[in-house]
């Protein structure tokens, strides 16, 4: 399992995913954080359901998608901050996120 290099972080921040406070060592990605927690998928391909988390953990296979303020992002590049609240990406997006995904670069899952 995950685990972080840096335990005892003197400063910590305080965020939410799906309604649970998770701490973290300030700087960390969103991603690092919820995997540290415990959370190894974050949520689930809009086709099959099938689980998906953080990979590669530098960007390059949004695996990782969340929802932060309503805007999906990829959580291994967005560090965490206190108060921030983080979301699973919705199973079935609407068609204008999708097409918005598509055209933003990279993520090619269709929900038609
Ligand atoms: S873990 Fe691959 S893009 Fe975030």
């Amino acid at each position: 399992m995950f685990v972080s290099f840096e335990p005892d972080a003197a400063e910590t921040v305080v965020f939410e995913f799906e309604g649970q406070k998770i701490s973290a060592p300030r700087g960390a990605s969103v991603a690092a954080a919820l995997l540290a927690s415990g959370r190894p998928s974050l949520r689930a391909t809009p086709v099959s359901g099938a689980p998906r988390g953080p990979f590669c953990m530098m960007g390059a296979c949004f695996d990782c998608l969340v929802q932060i303020d309503g805007v999906t992002v990829q959580a291994c590049m967005t560090s965490v901050a206190d108060g921030l609240v983080v979301q699973q990406v919705p199973r079935t997006m609407s068609e204008t996120q999708s097409d918005h995904m598509n055209g933003d670069g990279g993520f090619v899952e269709h929900v038609k």
